[in-house]
Protein backbone atom coordinates (compact mmCIF):
# COMPACT_ATOMS: atom_id res chain seq x y z
CA UNK A 1 0.00 0.00 0.00
CA UNK A 2 0.84 3.45 -0.30
CA UNK A 3 -0.42 6.48 0.85
CA UNK A 4 -1.18 10.21 -0.28
CA UNK A 5 -1.86 12.11 2.30
CA UNK A 6 -4.22 9.89 4.53
CA UNK A 7 -5.81 8.36 1.84
CA UNK A 8 -3.95 4.63 1.25
CA UNK A 9 -3.85 3.43 -2.41
CA UNK A 10 -2.22 0.99 -3.87
CA UNK A 11 -0.93 0.79 -6.80
CA UNK A 12 -1.41 -1.21 -9.98
CA UNK A 13 0.72 0.47 -12.52
CA UNK A 14 3.75 -1.61 -11.84
CA UNK A 15 2.81 -4.65 -13.47
CA UNK A 16 1.71 -2.87 -16.47
CA UNK A 17 5.37 -0.99 -16.63
CA UNK A 18 6.36 -2.98 -19.94
CA UNK A 19 5.30 -5.69 -22.49
CA UNK A 20 7.54 -8.59 -20.61
CA UNK A 21 5.51 -7.57 -17.24
CA UNK A 22 2.20 -7.38 -18.72
CA UNK A 23 2.49 -10.57 -20.56
CA UNK A 24 4.05 -12.45 -17.87
CA UNK A 25 1.36 -11.35 -16.18
CA UNK A 26 -1.51 -12.13 -18.23
CA UNK A 27 -4.22 -13.91 -17.11
CA UNK A 28 -5.67 -14.87 -19.96
CA UNK A 29 -4.16 -15.53 -23.01
CA UNK A 30 -4.96 -16.53 -26.71
CA UNK A 31 -3.80 -19.74 -28.30
CA UNK A 32 -4.08 -20.69 -32.30
CA UNK A 33 -4.37 -23.93 -30.49
CA UNK A 34 -8.09 -23.20 -29.45
CA UNK A 35 -9.06 -21.92 -32.59
CA UNK A 36 -11.58 -24.05 -34.96
CA UNK A 37 -11.86 -22.74 -38.83
CA UNK A 38 -14.93 -22.60 -40.66
CA UNK A 39 -14.81 -23.24 -43.71
CA UNK A 40 -17.39 -23.12 -46.94
CA UNK A 41 -17.51 -26.05 -49.41
CA UNK A 42 -18.77 -26.41 -53.05
CA UNK A 43 -18.61 -28.76 -55.41
CA UNK A 44 -16.53 -28.60 -58.56
CA UNK A 45 -12.76 -27.95 -59.15
CA UNK A 46 -10.54 -25.23 -58.89
CA UNK A 47 -13.18 -22.95 -57.24
CA UNK A 48 -12.68 -20.15 -55.11
CA UNK A 49 -15.79 -17.68 -54.89
CA UNK A 50 -15.30 -15.04 -52.89
CA UNK A 51 -18.18 -14.32 -50.16
CA UNK A 52 -18.33 -10.72 -50.45
CA UNK A 53 -19.25 -9.61 -47.19
CA UNK A 54 -16.76 -11.45 -45.44
CA UNK A 55 -13.58 -10.13 -46.60
CA UNK A 56 -10.83 -12.71 -46.81
CA UNK A 57 -13.46 -15.63 -46.90
CA UNK A 58 -14.20 -18.13 -49.55
CA UNK A 59 -16.73 -20.62 -51.26
CA UNK A 60 -13.95 -23.80 -52.02
CA UNK A 61 -14.10 -26.41 -54.10
CA UNK A 62 -12.59 -29.49 -52.36
CA UNK A 63 -9.29 -29.23 -53.43
CA UNK A 64 -9.49 -25.61 -52.83
CA UNK A 65 -10.67 -26.06 -49.42
CA UNK A 66 -7.60 -28.38 -48.57
CA UNK A 67 -4.76 -25.83 -49.56
CA UNK A 68 -6.78 -23.88 -47.27
CA UNK A 69 -6.15 -26.51 -44.51
CA UNK A 70 -3.02 -26.70 -45.35
CA UNK A 71 -2.32 -22.66 -44.62
CA UNK A 72 -4.06 -23.18 -41.31
CA UNK A 73 -2.54 -26.14 -40.19
CA UNK A 74 1.45 -24.27 -40.90
CA UNK A 75 -0.20 -21.55 -38.38
CA UNK A 76 -1.00 -24.29 -35.72
CA UNK A 77 -5.20 -24.60 -36.22
CA UNK A 78 -6.01 -28.28 -36.58
CA UNK A 79 -9.79 -28.08 -36.35
CA UNK A 80 -11.87 -27.32 -39.29
CA UNK A 81 -15.99 -26.56 -38.70
CA UNK A 82 -17.03 -28.02 -42.82
CA UNK A 83 -20.52 -26.24 -43.69
CA UNK A 84 -21.41 -27.55 -47.16
CA UNK A 85 -23.81 -25.98 -50.26
CA UNK A 86 -25.13 -27.86 -52.62
CA UNK A 87 -25.39 -26.92 -56.32
CA UNK A 88 -29.25 -28.21 -55.78
CA UNK A 89 -31.26 -27.35 -53.56
CA UNK A 90 -34.76 -28.68 -52.61
CA UNK A 91 -38.02 -28.79 -50.07
CA UNK A 92 -36.04 -31.52 -47.43
CA UNK A 93 -32.76 -30.74 -48.43
CA UNK A 94 -31.70 -34.32 -49.83
CA UNK A 95 -28.54 -33.29 -51.02
CA UNK A 96 -27.42 -32.84 -47.08
CA UNK A 97 -27.06 -36.64 -46.44
CA UNK A 98 -25.25 -37.86 -49.93
CA UNK A 99 -22.14 -39.15 -49.92
CA UNK A 100 -20.30 -37.36 -53.12
CA UNK A 101 -21.29 -33.52 -51.72
CA UNK A 102 -18.72 -31.53 -50.55
CA UNK A 103 -18.87 -31.79 -46.67
CA UNK A 104 -18.50 -35.58 -46.89
CA UNK A 105 -15.77 -35.49 -49.41
CA UNK A 106 -13.64 -32.82 -47.47
CA UNK A 107 -13.94 -34.67 -44.39
CA UNK A 108 -12.91 -37.69 -45.93
CA UNK A 109 -10.37 -35.77 -47.92
CA UNK A 110 -8.60 -33.72 -45.01
CA UNK A 111 -8.50 -37.33 -42.67
CA UNK A 112 -6.73 -38.79 -45.72
CA UNK A 113 -4.48 -36.10 -46.42
CA UNK A 114 -3.50 -34.49 -42.88
CA UNK A 115 -4.72 -37.24 -40.26
CA UNK A 116 -3.59 -34.97 -37.09
CA UNK A 117 -6.39 -32.35 -38.36
CA UNK A 118 -9.85 -32.85 -36.39
CA UNK A 119 -13.04 -32.34 -38.35
CA UNK A 120 -16.55 -30.66 -37.45
CA UNK A 121 -18.98 -30.62 -39.78
CA UNK A 122 -22.26 -28.57 -39.45
CA UNK A 123 -25.47 -30.84 -39.38
CA UNK A 124 -28.60 -29.02 -40.50
CA UNK A 125 -31.02 -28.50 -43.43
CA UNK A 126 -31.10 -24.65 -44.67
CA UNK A 127 -27.87 -24.97 -46.79
CA UNK A 128 -29.69 -27.81 -48.14
CA UNK A 129 -33.66 -26.66 -48.46
CA UNK A 130 -34.81 -24.39 -51.36
CA UNK A 131 -36.86 -22.60 -48.58
CA UNK A 132 -33.88 -21.51 -46.23
CA UNK A 133 -35.28 -23.63 -43.02
CA UNK A 134 -33.66 -25.62 -41.12
CA UNK A 135 -35.73 -28.40 -41.24
CA UNK A 136 -39.05 -29.80 -43.23
CA UNK A 137 -41.87 -28.05 -43.61
CA UNK A 138 -45.28 -29.40 -42.89
CA UNK A 139 -47.24 -25.77 -44.33
CA UNK A 140 -45.32 -22.89 -43.10
CA UNK A 141 -44.08 -24.81 -39.67
CA UNK A 142 -40.48 -26.22 -39.72
CA UNK A 143 -42.19 -29.55 -38.54
CA UNK A 144 -39.71 -30.48 -35.41
CA UNK A 145 -40.02 -34.22 -35.23
CA UNK A 146 -39.83 -34.82 -39.11
CA UNK A 147 -36.79 -33.03 -38.83
CA UNK A 148 -34.87 -35.19 -36.83
CA UNK A 149 -34.44 -38.34 -38.94
CA UNK A 150 -33.16 -36.08 -41.39
CA UNK A 151 -30.42 -34.55 -38.91
CA UNK A 152 -29.79 -38.13 -38.08
CA UNK A 153 -29.44 -39.28 -41.84
CA UNK A 154 -27.08 -36.48 -42.46
CA UNK A 155 -24.91 -37.20 -39.02
CA UNK A 156 -24.45 -40.34 -39.72
CA UNK A 157 -23.32 -39.60 -43.74
CA UNK A 158 -20.48 -37.04 -42.25
CA UNK A 159 -19.68 -39.91 -39.93
CA UNK A 160 -19.41 -42.68 -42.34
CA UNK A 161 -17.20 -40.05 -44.66
CA UNK A 162 -14.79 -39.77 -41.72
CA UNK A 163 -16.30 -37.36 -39.25
CA UNK A 164 -14.41 -37.11 -35.54
CA UNK A 165 -17.17 -35.18 -34.47
CA UNK A 166 -21.09 -33.41 -35.81
CA UNK A 167 -22.28 -30.53 -34.87
CA UNK A 168 -26.00 -30.16 -34.87
CA UNK A 169 -27.09 -26.37 -35.63
CA UNK A 170 -30.80 -27.06 -36.20
CA UNK A 171 -31.93 -26.13 -33.10
CA UNK A 172 -34.66 -28.80 -33.44
CA UNK A 173 -35.49 -30.48 -29.63
CA UNK A 174 -34.25 -34.14 -29.36
CA UNK A 175 -31.49 -33.58 -31.83
CA UNK A 176 -28.71 -34.81 -29.75
CA UNK A 177 -30.54 -37.58 -29.00
CA UNK A 178 -31.39 -38.85 -32.25
CA UNK A 179 -28.02 -37.96 -34.09
CA UNK A 180 -26.55 -40.33 -30.81
CA UNK A 181 -29.05 -42.87 -31.34
CA UNK A 182 -28.29 -43.19 -35.53
CA UNK A 183 -24.54 -43.06 -35.14
CA UNK A 184 -24.46 -46.14 -32.21
CA UNK A 185 -27.05 -47.76 -33.89
CA UNK A 186 -24.22 -47.86 -36.87
CA UNK A 187 -20.99 -48.42 -35.17
CA UNK A 188 -20.51 -44.96 -35.13
CA UNK A 189 -20.38 -44.70 -30.85
CA UNK A 190 -16.57 -42.94 -31.02
CA UNK A 191 -18.02 -40.04 -33.28
CA UNK A 192 -18.40 -37.03 -30.93
CA UNK A 193 -21.52 -34.59 -30.71
CA UNK A 194 -20.71 -30.85 -30.51
CA UNK A 195 -24.06 -29.96 -30.00
CA UNK A 196 -24.82 -26.07 -30.73
CA UNK A 197 -26.52 -26.02 -27.62
CA UNK A 198 -27.56 -22.55 -27.06
CA UNK A 199 -27.70 -20.81 -30.43
CA UNK A 200 -29.76 -17.87 -30.70
CA UNK A 201 -32.01 -16.19 -33.41
CA UNK A 202 -29.41 -13.17 -33.96
CA UNK A 203 -28.81 -10.47 -36.56
CA UNK A 204 -24.72 -11.43 -36.72
CA UNK A 205 -25.83 -14.57 -39.20
CA UNK A 206 -26.49 -12.08 -41.86
CA UNK A 207 -23.04 -12.31 -43.52
CA UNK A 208 -22.79 -16.36 -43.40
CA UNK A 209 -26.65 -16.49 -45.27
CA UNK A 210 -24.89 -14.90 -47.69
CA UNK A 211 -22.47 -17.20 -47.79
CA UNK A 212 -24.60 -20.25 -47.53
CA UNK A 213 -27.45 -18.55 -49.98
CA UNK A 214 -29.63 -20.10 -46.76
CA UNK A 215 -31.65 -17.12 -45.83
CA UNK A 216 -34.94 -18.24 -44.99
CA UNK A 217 -37.32 -17.45 -48.19
CA UNK A 218 -40.32 -16.61 -45.82
CA UNK A 219 -40.24 -15.71 -41.96
CA UNK A 220 -37.38 -16.20 -39.95
CA UNK A 221 -35.74 -18.60 -37.35
CA UNK A 222 -37.32 -17.72 -34.48
CA UNK A 223 -39.78 -20.22 -33.57
CA UNK A 224 -36.30 -22.56 -33.44
CA UNK A 225 -33.59 -20.43 -32.04
CA UNK A 226 -33.37 -18.72 -29.00
CA UNK A 227 -34.49 -15.55 -28.46
CA UNK A 228 -31.79 -13.31 -27.05
CA UNK A 229 -33.42 -12.12 -23.81
CA UNK A 230 -33.10 -16.07 -22.35
CA UNK A 231 -30.24 -16.94 -20.50
CA UNK A 232 -31.98 -19.49 -18.14
CA UNK A 233 -32.98 -21.03 -20.95
CA UNK A 234 -29.67 -21.49 -22.50
CA UNK A 235 -28.86 -23.54 -19.63
CA UNK A 236 -31.59 -25.85 -19.94
CA UNK A 237 -30.71 -26.39 -23.88
CA UNK A 238 -27.40 -27.03 -22.60
CA UNK A 239 -28.57 -29.14 -19.85
CA UNK A 240 -31.10 -31.26 -22.13
CA UNK A 241 -27.65 -31.28 -24.67
CA UNK A 242 -25.77 -33.01 -22.25
CA UNK A 243 -27.93 -35.49 -21.14
CA UNK A 244 -28.96 -36.78 -24.92
CA UNK A 245 -25.40 -37.20 -25.01
CA UNK A 246 -23.41 -34.32 -26.19
CA UNK A 247 -19.67 -34.46 -25.47
CA UNK A 248 -19.14 -30.55 -26.06
CA UNK A 249 -21.45 -27.50 -25.70
CA UNK A 250 -21.61 -24.39 -28.13
CA UNK A 251 -22.88 -20.97 -26.95
CA UNK A 252 -23.40 -18.79 -30.25
CA UNK A 253 -22.75 -16.04 -30.97
CA UNK A 254 -20.28 -15.02 -28.51
CA UNK A 255 -19.93 -11.21 -28.33
CA UNK A 256 -23.40 -10.54 -27.31
CA UNK A 257 -23.87 -13.67 -25.28
CA UNK A 258 -20.67 -13.11 -22.56
CA UNK A 259 -22.67 -13.70 -19.53
CA UNK A 260 -24.12 -17.26 -21.22
CA UNK A 261 -20.94 -18.13 -21.93
CA UNK A 262 -19.63 -17.49 -18.33
CA UNK A 263 -22.74 -19.19 -17.12
CA UNK A 264 -21.98 -21.97 -19.00
CA UNK A 265 -18.81 -22.83 -18.36
CA UNK A 266 -19.40 -22.64 -14.55
CA UNK A 267 -22.30 -24.69 -15.05
CA UNK A 268 -21.01 -27.40 -17.04
CA UNK A 269 -17.32 -28.02 -16.08
CA UNK A 270 -17.29 -31.21 -17.25
CA UNK A 271 -18.10 -30.56 -21.09
CA UNK A 272 -15.68 -28.51 -23.52
CA UNK A 273 -17.09 -25.17 -24.06
CA UNK A 274 -16.95 -23.77 -27.76
CA UNK A 275 -18.41 -20.02 -28.37
CA UNK A 276 -19.04 -19.05 -32.03
CA UNK A 277 -17.62 -15.90 -33.40
CA UNK A 278 -19.84 -15.51 -36.07
CA UNK A 279 -20.01 -14.01 -39.46
CA UNK A 280 -21.64 -10.57 -38.38
CA UNK A 281 -19.40 -10.31 -35.71
CA UNK A 282 -16.14 -11.03 -37.97
CA UNK A 283 -17.54 -8.83 -40.99
CA UNK A 284 -18.38 -5.40 -38.89
CA UNK A 285 -15.01 -5.71 -37.25
CA UNK A 286 -13.49 -5.80 -41.10
CA UNK A 287 -15.84 -3.16 -42.32
CA UNK A 288 -14.93 -0.46 -39.77
CA UNK A 289 -11.33 -1.36 -40.14
CA UNK A 290 -12.14 -0.90 -44.09
CA UNK A 291 -12.98 2.89 -42.65
CA UNK A 292 -9.79 3.46 -41.26
CA UNK A 293 -12.06 3.40 -38.00
CA UNK A 294 -10.41 1.19 -35.75
CA UNK A 295 -7.09 -1.12 -35.81
CA UNK A 296 -8.69 -4.50 -37.68
CA UNK A 297 -5.82 -6.58 -35.52
CA UNK A 298 -5.88 -5.03 -32.23
CA UNK A 299 -9.76 -5.48 -32.72
CA UNK A 300 -9.73 -8.78 -33.24
CA UNK A 301 -7.48 -9.68 -30.83
CA UNK A 302 -9.31 -8.24 -28.13
CA UNK A 303 -12.33 -9.44 -29.04
CA UNK A 304 -10.97 -13.08 -29.19
CA UNK A 305 -9.58 -12.59 -25.45
CA UNK A 306 -12.87 -11.44 -24.38
CA UNK A 307 -14.43 -14.80 -25.21
CA UNK A 308 -12.06 -16.78 -23.92
CA UNK A 309 -11.98 -14.90 -20.63
CA UNK A 310 -15.81 -15.37 -20.69
CA UNK A 311 -14.68 -18.90 -20.47
CA UNK A 312 -14.60 -20.34 -23.78
CA UNK A 313 -12.45 -23.46 -24.33
CA UNK A 314 -12.66 -23.51 -28.19
CA UNK A 315 -13.25 -20.42 -30.01
CA UNK A 316 -15.01 -20.83 -33.87
CA UNK A 317 -14.10 -17.95 -35.90
CA UNK A 318 -13.16 -16.73 -39.37
CA UNK A 319 -10.07 -15.03 -38.09
CA UNK A 320 -8.56 -18.29 -37.21
CA UNK A 321 -5.43 -18.14 -39.54
CA UNK A 322 -5.12 -14.53 -39.27
CA UNK A 323 -5.32 -14.49 -35.38
CA UNK A 324 -3.01 -17.62 -35.13
CA UNK A 325 -0.78 -15.60 -37.23
CA UNK A 326 -1.09 -12.29 -35.04
CA UNK A 327 -0.07 -14.17 -31.81
CA UNK A 328 2.83 -15.77 -33.56
CA UNK A 329 4.27 -12.76 -34.91
CA UNK A 330 3.26 -11.27 -31.33
CA UNK A 331 5.15 -14.06 -28.91
C1 LIG B 1 -26.93 -23.25 -39.81
C2 LIG B 1 -25.97 -22.28 -39.27
C3 LIG B 1 -25.98 -20.88 -39.27
C4 LIG B 1 -24.76 -20.46 -38.75
C5 LIG B 1 -24.08 -21.61 -38.40
N1 LIG B 1 -24.85 -22.72 -38.70
C6 LIG B 1 -26.96 -19.93 -39.84
C7 LIG B 1 -28.26 -19.75 -39.23
O1 LIG B 1 -28.66 -20.35 -38.24
O2 LIG B 1 -28.99 -18.95 -39.84
C8 LIG B 1 -24.27 -19.06 -38.61
C9 LIG B 1 -22.81 -18.90 -38.55
C10 LIG B 1 -22.31 -17.52 -38.75
O3 LIG B 1 -23.07 -16.54 -38.81
O4 LIG B 1 -21.09 -17.40 -38.83
N2 LIG B 1 -28.15 -23.31 -39.23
Amino acid sequence: MATEGSIEFRRFRPLRSSEATRQQNAETRLLGTEFVYPMFVINGKNRRDAVPSMPGIYRMSVDEAMREAEKAISVGIDRFLFFGIPDEKDDVGKRAWSPDEAVQRSVAELGTRFPDAQSITDVCMCEYTSHGHCGQLTGRIVDNDATLSLLAKTALSHAEAGADVVAPSAMMDGQVAAIRAALDDAGHSGVNILGYSAKYASAFYGPFRDAAGSTPSFGDRRSYQMAPSQRGEAMEEIEADVREGADYIMVKPALSYLDVIASARAKFPANQLYAYNVSGEYSMIHAAAANGWINLKDAALELLLSIKRAGAQKIITYFAIDAARWIKEKA
